[in-house]
C-alpha cells in the first residue's frame, strides 16, 4: 500500500482500520509522512511494516532538492511573472526541499536570505554562502518568501506586519499550514482582492499589500506542474522497488518503519545514470582489496 503525507495510513488505522486488516506492508513517500509514520510508531499503533522511501538518497537528493527546487520557481513565476533576478529571496529552511529552491533562487540572481531552526542545517546555508537570520529579521527584507519546512505558522503575525508593500509570500511543504492565513486575513482590511489566477492580495489594517500564491498550498503543484518525471522516475522506482521488497519480506518484519534497503538505492542510481548515458569506473581488483585492507594505505 503505497503512500502520499501518510494519509491512507492514517485512515487505516482510524476511520477504515476494517481495511487494515489484508495489508502487509506499505511503503510511504513524502517526508511528512515519514515523520507521521515514526511517531505512529514510537506510539506502538502501526499495524504493518512500511518502508520510508522518502528516506532513500535516490529520492530526497534529486526528487525533494531539485525536484522541489526548479517546479517551486517554476510555480512563483507562473503565478506572478516575476523577475527573480535582483529580488530578495527569504527561503524558510535549508532541509532537502528548501536547499534546492535557494540554490536555484541563487542561481537565478536572487540575493537570497535563510532561516532555519537547526544549527548545523543554518551553517551550512552560512558555509554556502547564504544570509542566514531570524524570520522576524528577514520580513521586512524580503521581495519574495517561500517556506519549505513541513512545519506550522513558519511566517506569521509578528511577520506580516514586517514586510514591505508588495511582498509575495509562498509555501512549498506541508499543505497550507506553513504560512498563518487566519492571522493575515485578521490582520488585513475586507476581503483578498483575487489580482491573477494565482494571486490573492491582502491589504493590512496598516497599508501594506502582501500577496498570498496559491492560497498558501504547494506552489508547485497549484500553480506549475508539479516535478518533472525525470527526478520522479527515481521516487516511483524505489515505491515499486520497495513494494516488491515489503511483498516478500513483510511477514518477517515487525510493523515498523524501515529504510529503503541500500541495494534498491544502489540499483535505481544505476538504472537512472544508464538511462541518462553516463558510465562510470568501477573498482579494480587491485583497488578494492587496497581500500578493504586496514593494513593499508594509513
Ligand atoms: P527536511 O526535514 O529536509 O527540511 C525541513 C527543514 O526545515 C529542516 O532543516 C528544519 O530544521 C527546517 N525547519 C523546521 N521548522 C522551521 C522553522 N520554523 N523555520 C525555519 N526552518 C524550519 O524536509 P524536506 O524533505 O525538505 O521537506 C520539507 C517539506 O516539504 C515537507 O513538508 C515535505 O513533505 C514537503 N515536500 C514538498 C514537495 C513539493 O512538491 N512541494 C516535495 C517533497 C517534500
Amino acid at each position: 500500500m503505497p503512500g502520499e503525507d501518510g494519509d491512507v495510513v492514517g485512515l487505516l488505522h482510524t476511520e477504515r482500520a476494517d481495511a487494515a486488516a489484508g495489508v502487509i506492508g506499505g511503503t510511504e513517500e513524502t517526508t511528512t509522512g515519514v515523520i507521521r509514520l515514526k511517531s505512529m510508531e514510537a506510539d506502538g499503533v502501526l499495524r504493518y511494516p512500511i518502508v520510508a522511501v522518502n528516506e532513500a538518497l535516490t529520492k530526497h537528493m534529486f526528487d525533494n532538492r531539485y525536484g522541489t527546487g526548479q517546479s517551486t520557481l517554476d510555480g512563483v513565476i507562473r503565478a506572478t511573472n516575476v523577475l527573480l533576478a535582483g529580488k530578495t529571496i527569504v527561503v524558510a529552511g535549508y532541509g532537502w526541499c528548501s536547499r534546492g529552491i535557494a540554490m536555484r533562487a541563487q542561481g537565478m540572481g536572487g540575493n537570497v536570505i535563510v532561516t532555519e531552526i537547526d544549527p548545523l542545517k543554518a551553517l551550512e546555508a552560512v558555509m554556502d554562502g547564504f544570509r542566514v537570520m531570524p524570520m522576524t529579521t528577514a520580513a521586512p527584507l524580503g521581495d519574495i518568501f517561500i517556506t519549505a519546512t513541513g512545519d506550522i505558522n513558519v511566517i506569521d503575525q509578528r511577520h506580516f506586519g514586517l514586510m514591505k508593500d508588495g511582498a509575495l509570500v509562498a509555501n512549498s511543504g506541508h499543505f497550507n499550514v506553513e504560512i498563518n492565513i487566519p492571522q493575515l486575513a485578521a490582520m488585513s482590511q475586507g476581503e483578498p482582492r483575487k489580482v491573477r489566477e494565482y494571486v490573492e492580495q491582502y491589504t493590512l489594517k496598516t497599508g501594506q499589500r502582501i500577496n498570498l500564491l496559491g492560497e498558501g498550498r504547494l506552489i508547485n503543484l497549484a500553480a506549475a506542474e508539479g516535478h518533472p518525471a525525470s527526478v520522479m522516475d527515481m521516487s516511483f522506482a524505489n515505491q515499486a522497488l520497495s513494494a516488491m521488497y515489503m511483498a516478500q519480506n513483510a511477514r518477517s518484519l515487525k510493523p515498523n518503519v524501515y529504510t529503503v534497503p541500500a541495494e534498491i538505492d544502489q540499483e535505481v542510481a544505476r538504472l537512472k545514470l544508464a538511462a541518462m548515458g553516463v558510465a562510470i569506473d568501477a573498482l579494480t581488483p587491485e583497488q578494492e582489496k587496497y581500500l578493504a585492507s586496514w593494513e593499508e594505505g594509513t
